[in-house]
């Protein structure tokens, strides 16, 4: 297994470097090629992503990235240079974003019941395209244009792989989740491309719902969610709620995946570089970690992948969430417990 880690910025490192250390234990042969990309390089020699680095990061299984963002950097510049080029050049259509109440971890809301939910972000096209501009710059009558993109392919491949997703989880239901009522044009496009692919599911059921509406949804009855699929904005936003609500960010995972597979596919925690806590090792690694486990199942080895989603269940459902340990200690229980081989469940 050839993987390519990206610990980027901030707190990057230091949570790869505790999901460096789980993996160890359950693929002690992976080998590791570690990428310095991010602000530090930008400020030594301007560099985002060099063409070579990115034909040598092609040539790996996967690639995991910890994160990138810095204030000492204008904010977009690595964003859009790095992360977003990665996800574009690489076609990671499908930006898969899993979100579940673990026992044991305490919701912000009251009676959270059962959470699960999988959201299915699109990742390479709508209001990221950069489709856009400044006109009349520094004039009294500027206009900034961002178009959001989408095209009958790229919504149809990340609908079909939501409704197979769907289709093999037991409450087999999803949501399409958009603004229909606002932004018409998408809007129209999303919806159609819906109701055409379920017709070849008919053992999931289909709801809509409009994107402000979820965010109320996900607070009062996050339970009714299975799997999401939405476009890349809404999916951002989304994401950090539903991650907020089942434990926070320090616990959600993200693959985004070229489901094609002519393209390494990417895994990192959905949280960035958390420029307010980083260097002072209180970083939650779990997001991290779990990002890692995604990775070893789109890779096929899912036994592994287990392991390590039974050790975190396994760590959550012990810990003293009031004082859960710094990064490090989080670290080193999670790879203690996956080499104990713990079971849950
Ligand atoms: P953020 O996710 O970095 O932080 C939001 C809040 O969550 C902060 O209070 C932070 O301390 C907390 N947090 C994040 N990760 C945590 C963890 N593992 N454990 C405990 N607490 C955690 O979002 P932001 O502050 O909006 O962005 C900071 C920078 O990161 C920006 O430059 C942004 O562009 C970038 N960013 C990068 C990614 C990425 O690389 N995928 C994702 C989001 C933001
Ligand atoms: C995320 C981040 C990124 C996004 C940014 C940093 C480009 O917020 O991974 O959720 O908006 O997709
Ligand atoms: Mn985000």
């Amino acid at each position: 297994m050839r993987l390519a880690v990206i610990p980027g910025d901030g707190i990057g490192p230091e949570v790869i470097a505790e999901a460096l250390k789980v993996l160890g234990e359950v693929i002690p042969t992976a080998e590791i090629t570690r990428y310095d990309l991010g602000a530090a390089r930008w400020h030594a020699t301007g560099e985002l992503l060099p063409e070579s680095v990115l034909g040598e990061l092609r040539d790996h299984d996967a690639i995991l990235l910890g994160a990138v963002g810095d204030p000492s950097v204008p904010s977009g510049i690595l964003e859009r240079g790095l992360l977003l080029r990665l996800r574009f050049e690489l076609d990671h259509h499908v930006n898969l974003r899993p979100a579940r109440l673990y026992p044991g971890v305490k919701s912000p809301i009251a009676d959270p019941g059962e959470i699960d939910m999988i959201v299915v972000r699109e990742g390479t096209e709508g209001l990221y395209a950069g489709n856009g501009g400044l006109l009349r710059k520094d004039t009294p009558h500027e206009i900034a244009t961002e178009v959001s993109v989408n095209t009958s392919f790229g919504v149809e491949r990340v609908v079909r792989d939501a409704f197979t997703r769907a289709a093999a989880r037991p409450r087999k239901h999803l949501t399409l989740v958009h603004k229909t009522n606002v932004l018409t044009h998408a809007g129209s496009l999303w919806s159609r491309v819906v109701e055409e692919v379920s017709l070849q599911h008919p053992d999931v059921t289909v709801a809509y719902q409009h994107v402000d509406a979820t965010t109320i949804h996900m607070v009062t009855d996050p339970g009714r969610f299975d799997v999401i699929v939405t476009d890349n904005l809404f999916g951002d936003i989304l994401t950090d709620l539903a991650a907020a609500v089942t434990g926070g960010i320090g616990l959600a995972a993200s693959g985004n995946l070229d489901i094609t597979r002519r393209n390494p596919s990417m895994f990192e925690p959905v949280h960035g570089s958390a420029p307010d806590i980083a260097g002072q090792g209180i970083a939650d690694p779990t997001a991290a970690v779990l990002s890692v486990a995604l990775l070893l199942d789109h890779l096929g080895e899912h036994e592994s992948a287990r392991r390590i989603e039974a050790s975190v269940a396994f760590d959550l459902a012990t810990r003293d969430h009031n004082s859960p340990g710094g990064t490090f200690a989080i670290g080193d229980r999670l790879a203690a417990l996956v080499s104990s081989n713990v079971r849950t469940g």
